[in-house]
Order: structure tokens, then C-alpha cells, then sequence
């Protein structure tokens, strides 16, 4: 272990999501993996052994050694990442808060309770001042932060520059990567030169996690976004990069250099701290007329930034334009890992 670093354990190591957190802490400037935690059908076992590795590029020798443990607090990091089966996040996240574990998570569990932020570093970082309140009611030492579901992640970031117009009405329609249903996911039998319209739960996900996100922090609590919200969600035949095709109505109605502008323009806290996994430009417009497209642009900016183009007037809302972002990174393990930056940024893991 580097003493200078700080020890951060993974639950659900062993899972799809939690090796994009063992491949994204990979020389993190400030966290080193000390802990892994997994079901009792991989404890005990070195993660080498423990772990079917599905990702690109070779196990880091680093964590091929470590021993899985069992999702228990106590012998853990005090920082710990989430990526738990949802069918048992609830609980073990609970009882490793309860613990004193700072448990920054990627499961749906614990998202839209009213008193655990659903964060977006570069949109909502204010929402973090709800966590004395999460540690007051539960009676709480330690603290959850989740981050968004996959799509939610890049409808929310392309409309936070907008929201200063006015947000009234959204439809969007995604285009959903199929490493986002984990592995081995969707059979290739359906999804092969084909496109499914049907992920269950998404769509209600899209919806209200939209609304949570783009909320203000008030002395009452977090208060939802005053928008309507109307997803269709669809899994396309993409390996990574989720693409969602959004239509806004406004209240105060900008033109098209304005929306430009403040899409272009936008930075935020992330980037004022150069926080080491923020994107120097967290939105990135692209003036050709056939992009974003997942396979060119997912990757790029280490997967943390999104991609948006076709900016248009729309003749049902007012504007209609097209949004990208990397499923895996931006959508989930560089997502936590951003927000662990903020909160020790803010102090919250002192
Ligand atoms: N895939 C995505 O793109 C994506 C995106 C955003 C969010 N998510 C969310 O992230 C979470 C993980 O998704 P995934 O695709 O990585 O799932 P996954 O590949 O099925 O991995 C699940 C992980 O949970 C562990 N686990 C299962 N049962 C357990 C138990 N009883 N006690 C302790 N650990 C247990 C598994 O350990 P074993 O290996 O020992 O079974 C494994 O490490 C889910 O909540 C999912 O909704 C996924």
C-alpha cells in the first residue's frame, strides 16, 4: 500500500461493474484498492481466481492477488465503493453506513430516498449538504451517495446548462448499449441485427431520477425538478455508449446561440477543483451532422465526458438535439469514482 493514498474497497468486485471500478482506480492519483468484497460463492478466493475478467486488456497484477472477502463491515475501508447485485444492495449498504463506511454506490437501491444524494458532481454537488441529515435520522456514522442510472446520467448532464432557460417538458428516447444490462446480458439471439423496446424499470428510472438530479437543495430537503418527464427506452445492438434523442420545451424561450452557448460554456465545481477524474470540458459539442455516434465517440476523454450535436429547432417541444455518454464509465464506476473526489474534496471523507 502507498501510505499516501487513500484505501478504498469494492463491493461486487467480482462483477461487470465492479472490474470497471478495479480497471478505473487503476494509478488514481489519490485512491488505492485495498478491499474486495463479494458474495460467499467468491470469498476466500484470490481475485484472480474469484473473477471471470471481462474487460479489455489484462487483469491488473495489483488486485490478482487480493482476497475476496465477504460483504461484511468491520475489515473494510472506510471508503467503499458499491456495485452490488441490487437484489442484496440494500441491506449490506445499509449495514456498512451503519457501520461508519462512506459507501459511494452505483446500485439503483438507494436513489431516490429523500435524504441520500443522487449526484452528479459537475450539476448537483449542493445536494450533498442533505448527508448530515441521512447520519441525523438513520442514526448513521457513515454516509451512502449513489450516482444516476446509465441514461439518466446523460439526459441529466446535457440539460443542467438549460436549466436556466426554463426546463417545462423533455422527451427522450435512448438508443441503450448492451454491456449496460451487465453479463452475459441480453442473449445474442435477440439482440443481434435488432432493437428491443423494452428495459424494464428504465424508463420510470429516466423519469424521476431526471427530476431528483436537476432539484434544488432546500431548508425542507431536496426538491424535484418542476418538469414533466417522458422516456422511451431501447436496447440497440452497441457494445458501449448509450445515445439518447432528447426534445425540451422551455419556459423562457432561448435561441439556438443561447442553448450552444451554454452547453459549450458549461463547467462546473469538478473542473474549478481539477478534480482527477473530471472531464476539462464535461459537454462537448460536435458540429458534424452525423455525430456523436457510440463507436467514434464513447471513448473518448477516458469515457467521463458527453457528447452532444444535432442541436435543432423541434416543432412539437422548442429544441431537439442528440446526447452520448459511456455507459460503464460516465454511467457507472467513473461516475462513483468522480463523486468519491467530490466528497473528499468537500471534506466528507475526513
Ligand atoms: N452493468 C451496467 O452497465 C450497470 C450500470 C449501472 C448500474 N449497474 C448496477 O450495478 C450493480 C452491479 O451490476 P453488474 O452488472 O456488475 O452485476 P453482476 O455482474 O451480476 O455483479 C454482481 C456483483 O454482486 C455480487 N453479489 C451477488 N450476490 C451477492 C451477495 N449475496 N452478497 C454479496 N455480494 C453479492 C457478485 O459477487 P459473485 O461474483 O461472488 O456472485 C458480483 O460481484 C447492479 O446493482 C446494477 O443494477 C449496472
Amino acid at each position: 500500500m502507498n501510505e499516501n493514498k487513500i484505501p478504498v474497497g469494492i463491493l461486487g468486485a467480482t462483477g461487470m461493474v465492479g472490474q470497471h471500478f478495479v480497471k478505473f482506480l487503476q494509478n488514481h492519483p489519490w485512491f488505492e484498492i485495498a478491499w474486495l468484497g463479494a458474495s460467499d460463492r467468491s470469498a476466500g478466493k484470490p481475485y484472480r481466481e474469484a473473477t471471470s475478467w471481462r474487460l479489455d486488456g489484462a487483469m491488473p497484477a495489483d488486485v490478482r492477488h487480493l482476497k475476496v472477502e465477504e460483504c461484511k463491515p468491520g475489515g473494510a475501508s472506510r471508503l467503499v465503493f458499491s456495485a452490488m447485485d441490487a437484489s442484496v444492495a440494500t441491506e449490506i449498504e445499509r449495514e456498512f453506513a451503519r457501520a461508519g463506511h462512506v459507501i459511494v454506490s452505483n446500485s439503483r437501491n438507494h436513489r431516490m430516498e429523500p435524504d441520500v444524494p443522487l449526484l452528479i458532481p459537475e450539476v448537483n454537488p449542493e445536494h450533498l449538504k442533505i448527508i448530515p441529515q441521512q447520519q441525523r435520522q438513520r442514526g448513521w456514522k457513515g454516509q451512502i451517495a449513489t450516482n444516476p442510472n446509465c441514461s439518466t446520467i446523460v439526459l441529466a448532464m446535457s440539460l443542467a446548462p438549460l436549466k436556466q432557460f426554463g426546463i417545462t417538458r423533455v422527451v427522450a428516447t435512448t438508443m441503450q448499449a448492451i454491456s449496460g444490462a451487465g453479463y452475459p446480458g441480453v442473449a445474442s439471439m435477440d439482440i443481434n441485427a435488432n432493437v428491443i423496446p423494452f428495459i424494464g424499470g428504465e424508463e420510470e428510472k429516466m423519469q424521476q431520477e431526471t427530476q431528483k438530479i436537476l432539484g434544488d437543495f432546500t431548508a425542507e430537503g431536496l426538491r424535484p425538478l418542476n418538469a414533466r418527464v417522458s422516456a422511451h427506452c431501447n436496447r440497440v445492438p452497441v457494445v458501449n455508449g448509450h445515445t439518447v434523442a432528447v426534445s425540451v420545451e422551455f419556459e423562457r424561450k432561448p435561441s439556438k446561440d443561447d442553448i450552444l452557448r451554454a452547453l459549450v460554456n458549461y463547467r462546473s465545481l469538478p473542473q474549478e477543483r481539477k478534480l482527477p477524474s473530471a472531464p476539462p470540458q464535461p459537454i462537448i459539442y460536435m458540429e458534424e451532422t452525423d455525430r456523436p455516434q457510440p463507436r467514434r465517440d464513447a471513448e473518448r476523454e477516458r469515457g467521463m465526458a458527453i457528447f452532444v450535436g444535432r442541436l435543432r429547432e423541434c416543432p412539437v417541444l422548442d429544441f431537439k438535439f442528440v446526447a452520448l455518454g459511456h455507459n460503464t464509465i460516465r454511467g457507472a464506476a467513473g461516475a462513483a469514482v468522480l463523486n468519491a473526489e467530490l466528497m473528499y474534496s468537500e471534506g466528507l471523507l475526513d
